[in-house]
């Protein structure tokens, strides 16, 4: 199964709609909890990631029995220094979208975090791909 969607730059009306559907998709389908929990974070954050810094992009989740794959992939500024960009805290976003409750700065590390596999591409002035791998399997806890 594969679901795509597209993601507009400072929407924030529907920021976190593609995640949303994502989930119920992954939750039909019968992932394992822990599963879908790690898959949404990624989705989000990278769903988020688009509507803040970037103009547009797609989202898209590819589901296979024994995986969840996220993929974003942006029009936008792209991510000069990549290993800085992923340290917690850290953000660019501007005043006005912090005032928003944006921009924390834990996207990145979160997506990391919750990530069995992930590579980031990105070109200056050109965009941004993220992809991640979740592989599926229960928490063990
Ligand atoms: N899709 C993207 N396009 C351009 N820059 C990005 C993108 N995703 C992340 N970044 C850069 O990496 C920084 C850290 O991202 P993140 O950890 O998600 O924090 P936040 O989104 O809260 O700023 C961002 O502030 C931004 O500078
Ligand atoms: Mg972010």
């Amino acid at each position: 199964m594969q679901m795509q969607f597209e993601v507009q730059g400072m929407d924030f009306n529907r920021a976190g709609e593609a995640a949303a559907k994502i989930k119920k998709a992954l939750q039909m389908v019968g992932m394992e909890v822990h599963t879908v929990r790690r898959a949404v974070i990624v989705a989000y954050e990278a769903e988020l990631n688009i509507v803040i810094h970037a103009r547009r992009g797609t989202l898209t989740a590819h589901v296979y029995p024994d995986r969840v794959e996220i993929e974003a992939l942006d029009e936008g500024p792209g991510i000069p220094d990549i290993t800085l960009a992923m340290q917690e805290g850290y953000s660019t976003a501007p005043p006005h979208i912090r005032e928003m409750g944006f921009g924390a700065g834990m996207g990145l590390p979160n997506i990391n975090r919750c990530s069995d596999k992930l590579q980031i591409d990105s070109a200056v002035n050109k965009g941004t791909h993220v992809k991640s791998i979740i592989f599926n399997q229960a928490s063990g806890e």
